[in-house]
């Protein structure tokens, strides 16, 4: 057996899984999420870690699976969080989260200093998420704490570092610092160096599958494991996410539906340069990347629209008929900015709009236009890639936009792909769980990982009527941002 950590913003999840790709076992525990001022998102470490032994011994205990018969252990962490260390290893702060958007300003100095060469080298632009203008801020702000950094990690690098005694961050989350060479693999002295910031403070960067230690004893103690178990490095939740729904190779892409949605495309080697429109990351399949578009709202759209206009229907009600409404709500367009936008926009002021109201529209309408914008938000991601050379035929859909047959339809018309539902989807924690598997050598290489353990249940082709429909109505729906642009002020 393996065990897969997917530590998450507001629980960590562990799964057990055999040698042939079966969850035998999972077990969730939360943690709280510290927000002292408005736009501060922080956690203490020390829950991350006590959480993850507890989480881990209950596993095991649920399971009837014995201590010793766990091979090894890999992470999938949420991505950007700053923990920073002192001399001893230990928290000198909370964390500062992926989520947390108080370095607007740090970002305007980053953008301002590196300009082109931060795309150049980071491959991303500076977004108030990463992790380096969070390390800016510390530095501004708590100085005589700053000084008393001595390392940085992230976050499920200090719940490994807790378990093994060891320091590493695997490059897929060092890439998402903006502080990481990407092409290289390695710390850019050019960034450190700009913002003056010690290379001292950065750990040695492994790749996903690499192996860190083994379980110590105190906490083989604490989570009931044995203290001979192997550790591997892991990787960041979108890698690993990646990697659980067989996004390894060439052509191969991922649509997620969930608070937020993410479309993510696999690439060989750095050469497509997109100029920071979509993240561009190492993947956690050594030597490979990937690109990344992002919409801000997107399950999240779909809770808020139930919540504010049908609090007492369940989803199932509120979108039972919008497969009965035509491709395109009769004319109804909603953007789903209520957030802000990430991909393409990189805009945190816009905010969203329904347009073309009438009054014959129902609340049927109206849910099937929210479900249609979140769709025409991830198809500006899924059009980068198109615009970047790349042919997109085939996405793999997972989250809650896969639980929908009628969501599962529009993803495929909108994106004019095939869009593919696997059998079993379990999310970063499974990709986790992967990379302990070829860790431990039950794999040569990561295909035949996942050729064994991502198994394809339905192929939902585009239907070239609705298609036609989509592209003339997202033609439209790319101008609402300009044209909603000057309400912001
Ligand atoms: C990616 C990002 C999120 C976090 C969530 O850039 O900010 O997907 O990884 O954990």
């Amino acid at each position: 057996y393996v065990i897969g950590v997917d530590l998450g913003t507001s629980a960590v999840k562990t799964l057990l899984v055999d040698q042939n790709g079966i969850v035998c076992a999972s077990a969730t525990e939360a943690y709280e999420l510290l927000q002292p001022k408005s736009g501060y998102n922080e956690q203490n470490p020390e829950d991350w870690v006590k959480q993850t032994a507890l989480s881990i011994r209950k596993l095991l205990s649920s399971s009837g699976v014995t201590a010793d018969q766990v091979e090894g252990i890999s992470f999938s962490g949420q991505m950007h969080g700053l923990v920073l260390l002192d001399a001893n290893l230990k928290p000198l702060r909370n964390a500062i989260l992926w989520n947390d958007t108080r370095t607007t300003k740090q970002c305007r100095e980053i953008e301002a200093k590196l300009g082109d060469r931060l795309l150049d080298i980071a491959r991303n632009r500076a977004l108030e998420g990463f992790t380096l203008p969070k390390i800016l801020w510390v530095k501004e702000n708590e100085p005589e704490l700053y000084e008393k950094a001595k390392l940085f990690l992230l976050p499920k690098d200090y719940v490994r570092l807790a378990m093994t005694g060891e320091v590493a961050m695997d490059i897929s989350d060092a890439a998402g610092t903006l502080m990481l060479d990407v092409e290289k693999g390695q710390w850019s002295g050019d960034i450190c160096g700009a913002f003056g910031i010690s290379m001292e403070l950065c750990p040695p960067v492994v790749q996903s599958v690499d192996q860190t230690g083994t379980v110590t004893e105190a906490f083989a103690k604490e989570a009931g494991l044995s203290a001979s178990t192997k550790v591997f490095a892991g990787g960041a939740d979108n890698a690993c996410g990646a990697f659980g729904s067989g996004i390894i190779q060439d052509g191969a892409y991922m649509c997620s539906i969930g608070t937020s949605g993410v479309v993510l495309g696999f690439e060989q080697n750095a050469n497509t340069d997109y100029r920071g429109k979509v993240h561009f990351f190492n993947h956690s399949r050594p030597d490979t990347f990937y690109a990344m578009g992002v919409t801000l709202a997107a399950g999240y759209s779909l809770s808020w629209f139930a919540q504010t206009f049908a609090p007492d229907k369940s989803f199932d009600q509120l979108l039972g008929n919008v497969g009965n409404i035509p491709a395109g709500s009769n004319g109804l367009l909603f953007t789903p900015y209520l957030v802000g936008e990430r991909t393409p926009h990189a805009d945190s002021v816009i905010r969203g709009s329904f347009i073309g109201m009438d009054a014959t529209h129902t609340l049927d309408h109206f849910g099937r236009a929210v479900m249609e914008g979140i769709t025409f938000s991830l198809n500006e991601s899924v059009e980068l890639f198109r615009e970047g050379g790349k042919k997109v035929e085939q996405i793999v859909s997972i989250g809650g936009g896969a639980k929908n047959a009628t969501w599962l339809q529009m993803q495929a018309d909108v994106f004019g792909a095939e869009v593919l539902r696997l059998k079993s989807e379990q999310g970063p924690g499974m990709g986790a769980a992967m990379i302990a598997a070829v860790g431990c050598g039950w794999f040569s290489d990561f295909s035949e990982c996942a050729d064994k353990f991502v198994e394809v249940d339905e192929v939902i082709s585009p239907r070239q009527d609705q298609v036609k429909v989509y592209q003339e109505l997202f033609a439209i729906y790319k101008q609402v941002y300009s044209q909603t642009k000057p309400l912001d002020d």
